[in-house]
Formats: C-alpha cells, structure tokens, sequence
C-alpha cells in the first residue's frame, strides 16, 4: 500500500487539489484508494462529498478503529474517505503528553494495508503534531509549491521538518517531489522563479517534478460542484497537467501524456 502524504507549511499552494486529482485518478484507474483529511478546515472533506459531521480522523487518531471512520466514496471517481473534524485543531495540546504521539496515525491505518492500494493524507499548513503524523505514516510525500517569493523559503522548511522526521520517526520517508501548481508560464516572474526552485531542489537534492499544473478555473468549478476534475473537466489543462503528473508518479499504470 503506497500512502502518500501531501505537506507544505504554508497556506493555498494545492495540497488539498492535489490529494483530490491523485485519489480520484486512481479510482478512476482501477485502484482501490483512500484519501484521509487531516485539516482541521475540513477542504478535503467537502470537495470529495464527505460527511464533516461523522465519526472523522480525529476520532481515528484517539483509537477508533478505520472501518468505524471509513466513508465508502459517492459519485464518479470518488475515492473512500475519512473525513476531518473540527477537533483535530486541539491535537497539539490534546496529544502533548500522549506516549506514542507521533505515531497515532501509522498505527491507526496499519489494518487497512489489504484493503487499499493507495492513500493519500491532506494536511494542513502549519507545522505540528498532525503534520508529523502525516509525514510518519507515509512512504512518500509530494510538496506542492506556488511560485511566488516566499516559495523557496518554504521549501527549506519543509525539508528541515521531512529531515527531522526521518531521523526520529520514518527513516523510509522518500520526498517524491516538489510539485509546482497554479502555475502561468507566460509570466516572467514565474518563469525566474521556476529557474530559482529548480537551483534550490538541486541544492536540497529533492527531485522538482517536470511536470507543472496550471492554473485554470475549472479546479476551483469541479470544487464547487464536488466533482472529480477528471469528471467534470476532463480535457482542461490543470487535468491533463495532473494525468501527466500521474504518469510521473506511476499511479494507473497507462500514461498516455494527453487529455485523459
Ligand atoms: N491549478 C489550479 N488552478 C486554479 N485554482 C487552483 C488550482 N489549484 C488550486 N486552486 C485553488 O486555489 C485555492 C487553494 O488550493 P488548495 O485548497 O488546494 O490549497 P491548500 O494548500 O490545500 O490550502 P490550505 O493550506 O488552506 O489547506 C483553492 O481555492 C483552489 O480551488
Ligand atoms: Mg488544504
């Protein structure tokens, strides 16, 4: 089972549109996946039909078995979800003291390895005990990136965080990379600073994916309508964006590099 933690420390950069593109395109692949919401603002949960007032990762976190917390997906390419909850915001105080605190999350989805083929954790953007958990259950985590000034401070913080956390918690952890979203290639600045990012991943020695997902109307659309964007928009360019991103991350199996 691949359980792929999607992580950046700062706000808006894709990570919730990420983890949904990712668990919808494997459903809609075949796979058996399972998207977790790990924020406390409930994104994931709402874009992908789940229901934020049911038993949610929080309550998995404090010992609730999954198959209690589990929502079966409804509609096309929606994947199985556990939903976040409100509560999640008081982890850092509620697990402070808590023996085991960083690995609340890699016990509570152990059972699940014969079920699912693919997992993928949201989270948010803040550096804490949920954001830990996130990172110490996975195998792999993509970091998603807006090009903007402040990108490649964030990058190194990130890092700083997936390095402490293979020294502590999960030495299998692999960065499977940087991801950059939103993206308008026709803008100067943005063009300088992919060149900057692509010096920086080289520095850090994390691998940039060569795939870019545009910035387009039809992400936020799908949202709204709570649609997969390979359902709702399937040839729109952030779709055929994150079905080349599929083929780079090898999930599906049959990348063809145009409209999905
Ligand atoms: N490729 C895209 N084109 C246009 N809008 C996008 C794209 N990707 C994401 N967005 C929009 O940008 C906003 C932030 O995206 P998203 O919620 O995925 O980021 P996030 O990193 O999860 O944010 P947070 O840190 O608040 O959890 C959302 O309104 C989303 O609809
Ligand atoms: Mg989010």
């Amino acid at each position: 089972m691949r359980v792929i933690t999607v992580a950046s420390q700062k706000g808006g950069t894709g990570k919730t549109t990420t983890s949904s593109a990712i668990t919808s395109w494997a459903v809609s692949h075949g796979m058996k996946s399972l998207a977790i919401d790990l924020d406390p603002q409930g994104s994931l949960t709402c874009i992908m039909r789940g229901n934020g007032n049911a038993l949610s990762s929080y309550e998995l976190m404090k010992g609730t078995s999954a198959g209690k917390v589990i929502q079966a997906g409804t509609g096309e390419n929606m994947p199985d979800i556990i939903p976040a909850s409100l509560q999640l915001a008081a982890a850092d105080a509620e697990y402070s003291t808590r023996p085991g605190r960083d690995f609340l999350l890699k016990k509570a989805i152990e059972p699940l390895h014969q079920h699912y083929d693919l997992v993928v954790i949201d989270t948010p953007p803040t550096l804490g005990t949920l954001l830990i958990n996130a990172l110490s259950a996975a195998t792999e985590v993509i970091i998603p990136v807006q090009v903007d000034t402040f990108a490649l401070q964030s990058i190194y913080q990130l890092m700083e965080t997936i390095s402490q956390v293979k020294e502590y918690c999960n030495s299998g952890l692999t960065v499977s990379g940087v991801l950059l979203t939103r993206y308008n290639g026709r803008a100067i600045l943005t063009r300088d600073l992919r060149e900057r990012l692509e010096q920086v991943c080289g520095d850090l020695g994390v691998p940039l994916f060569s795939t870019a997902i545009s910035e387009g109307i039809a992400t936020k659309e799908a949202q709204t309508l709570r649609e997969s964007l390979f359902t709702y928009a399937p040839k729109s360019k952030p779709a055929q964006d994150y079905a080349a991103l599929m083929g780079e991350l090898e999930i599906g199996g049959c990348y063809v590099g145009k409209a999905v």
